[in-house]
């Protein structure tokens, strides 16, 4: 008997596992003999499930939970892809989403407890371009587009382990370092910071260790629009979870102000950008402050923070650029002083 039936179905018929984009048919193809060989239901699957929603929710990954158990976790992603593929007549939407979005926690997992590659899933990229697609053609309003876009981009950051990629970031310690640390090359000396959609925390926690690396003290806060990654950098964070707040950086309403404000542009709608940055230079910053953008990556062609800033209408204060030593990539930052 197949000790995996689960898989042998979606091995047997992958295309509506395949459509919800949690990986490739190549990463499929490649994991599918691994997976099959190690699923295996030893008691533990409901507990799984609840843990996964618990995930789902900003709590520990089923491997803090459980610590390593390939076979529970290849079972329990098993059990969730096969049920994309097969969903009992009757089902309703809301139980069909609920088992996507525990699938987006569990195939990672099963992954990581296998020693395989992340499953390379494009679900959530996906349905932020189609979610702005809607915006531009008034299908989508405002809030339903946050609300999406939260569902999925978080979905995706919590179904990792890696800090990095829980902010949204690919690449090693190196690369975050690199492409992150130009920050503290926008003010000087000692200062409070927001980082506004500060995610798992992270880039609050590098940016007060790099700082301290160069005889500096930043004092870091942050900002998130998501409730359930707020928890999540509370728990990681204790010393700080009550400089961890919840809100729109649109129209959120500051318990104080900072010597400096780290945003990014995209985070809310183009014709609410203005506005956004107007918000946060009032309420957010101290007179004097400095509001800092993200450093994205510029590929040629594209504008740069500064030019962006500019055809907003604001007066840039300064930009900073790297180009990294390799790879020649190449990020810039432009900040703004109140
Ligand atoms: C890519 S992460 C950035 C992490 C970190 N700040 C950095 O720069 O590396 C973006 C975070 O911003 C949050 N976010 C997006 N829109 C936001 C908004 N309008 N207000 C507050 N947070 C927002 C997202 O939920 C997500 O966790």
């Amino acid at each position: 008997m197949d000790r995996a039936p689960d898989w042998a179905k979606v091995a047997s018929d992958p295309a509506a596992f395949l459509s919800v984009r949690l990986c490739s048919p190549a990463w499929l193809e490649a994991a599918l003999p691994v997976l099959r060989a190690h699923a295996h239901d030893d008691g533990d699957a409901a507990r799984a499930i609840a843990v996964i929603d618990e995930r789902l929710a900003g709590g520990p990954l089923p491997d803090e939970v459980f610590g390593p158990r390939p076979a529970l976790a290849a079972f329990v992603a098993g059990a969730l892809a096969s049920a994309i593929a097969f969903g009992a007549p009757g089902d309703t939407r809301d139980a069909a989403v609920q088992r996507i979005r525990r699938a987006r926690i569990a195939l990672p997992w099963a992954a990581r407890a296998l020693g395989l590659p992340p499953p390379d899933a494009s679900y959530a990229t996906i349905a932020v371009e189609s979610l702005a697609i809607g915006v531009d053609a008034g299908r989508v309003s405002e809030a339903d587009y946050h609300a999406g876009v939260e569902e999925v981009l978080i979905d995706a950051y919590l179904a990792s382990d890696d800090p990095r990629q829980q902010s949204g970031k690919s690449g090693d310690e190196t690369v975050w370092r690199w492409s992150r640390e130009l920050v503290l090359d926008t003010f000087e000396g000692d200062a409070t910071l927001l980082d506004v959609g500060c995610a798992n925390g992270y880039l609050m926690e590098s940016l007060h260790c790099w700082a301290a690396a160069r005889g500096r003290t930043v004092e870091p806060y942050g900002l998130e629009i998501s409730a359930r990654m707020a928890a999540l950098a509370r728990r990681r964070l204790p010393q700080w979870a009550d400089r961890i707040f919840v809100g729109n950086a649109l129209d959120w309403t500051p318990p104080r102000r900072f010597d400096v404000v780290h945003t990014g542009l995209d985070y809310v709608l183009p014709h609410r950008r203005r506005a956004s940055i107007r918000h946060l230079l009032e309420r957010a910053l101290v007179p004097g402050g400095v509001l800092v953008l993200r450093a994205p990556r510029i590929d040629p062609g594209e504008p740069t923070p500064a030019e962006e800033l500019a055809a907003l209408g604001f007066t840039v204060a300064g930009e900073v650029e790297a180009i990294h030593p390799t790879t020649g990539t190449r990020r810039a930052t432009a900040w703004l002083r109140r």
